[in-house]
């Protein structure tokens, strides 16, 4: 056995052992939104530092847990903060947890983020709905040999972010009268805010929102048969648009009063997934 493969074994054993049920569906929370275990039922608590392999997360405003339970019945597992590239983690690191969770059996992710609006229509506290993603963190949990126990060499990347899901996301959205944007996540490395003229680049490249996340998870999910739902929180407009500058406290303080829209919305999705 590789080496990768026996550190996500060793993972999921120590998990397994301490969970009296399986998860299903997967739920990783961005910057300020892991406030969903307050809604879960029978949950069980792990500390990253106890999860052989695992690192620890290092951001303020990011927690270290995983916990899995239920939502609505639906026996799930969250990421309660998750490991950034820009921490230092080496990619295979970033995306370990979420084989770890395919491993368990899970089937589908939801994964949500705090972003940096790009499209000008955008406001502060909107959510948009990840339609696609662009690449450009100069990362990939992919290189190397391929593990074929997880995936193929090549995968499709067409419906990343599950066109099933989108609709049920869309439909969800209406019912519950949240207004939803829509969009193109774009993902770099980070830690610092992009620049002005970086920003003009990303948006004529066809990004709609920034993030230092998500992109290298929803790989990993794909490679592995994961189905994936992605939703930004826009914390704050990216550099250039508005007059002022951007802070880690604008985007935790955004996302402190969305979060119970952002909550309302996440838990409808859930019973779909
Ligand atoms: Cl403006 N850029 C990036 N890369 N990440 C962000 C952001 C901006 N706002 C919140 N997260």
């Amino acid at each position: 056995m590789s080496e990768q493969m026996k550190k996500i074994t060793e993972a999921e054993q120590y998990i397994r052992e301490r969970i009296t049920f399986l998860p299903e569906v997967a739920l990783i929370l961005g910057s300020g939104l892991g406030i969903l275990d307050e809604l879960m039922e029978e949950t069980t608590v792990i500390s990253y530092g106890d999860i052989p392999h695992f690192p620890v997360s290092t951001v303020e405003g990011h927690a270290g847990d995983l916990i899995v339970g239920k939502i609505g019945g639906k026996p799930v597992i969250m990421m309660k903060g998750r490991f950034h590239l820009y921490e230092g983690y080496d990619v295979q690191i970033v995306t370990l947890p979420i084989r770890v969770m395919k491993a368990l059996g899970v089937k589908s992710l939801l994964v949500t983020n705090a972003a940096g609006g790009v499209n000008t229509s955008f406001q502060p506290g909107d959510l948009m709905l990840i339609e696609d993603h662009i690449n450009l963190t100069s990362m990939n949990p992919l290189i190397g040999k391929n593990e074929s126990a997880l995936g193929v060499r090549f995968p499709d990347m067409s419906d990343a972010y599950s066109r099933r899901l989108r609709e049920v996301a869309v439909r969800k959205a209406a019912e519950n009268n949240i207004p939803l944007q829509k969009g193109v996540y774009f993902g770099l490395l980070g830690p610092n805010y992009e620049t002005p003229a970086e920003i003009r680049m990303i948006r004529v490249l066809g990004g709609d929102a920034v993030g230092m996340s998500t992109v290298g998870e929803v790989i990993a999910a794909r490679h592995s048969g994961i189905e994936v739902i992605g939703i930004s929180c826009i914390s704050n407009m990216a550099a250039g648009i508005l007059d002022q500058p951007l802070s880690h406290h604008e985007v935790m303080e955004t996302t402190e009063k969305v979060k119970q829209k952002f909550l309302d919305f996440v838990v409808s999705i859930i019973p779909e997934l």
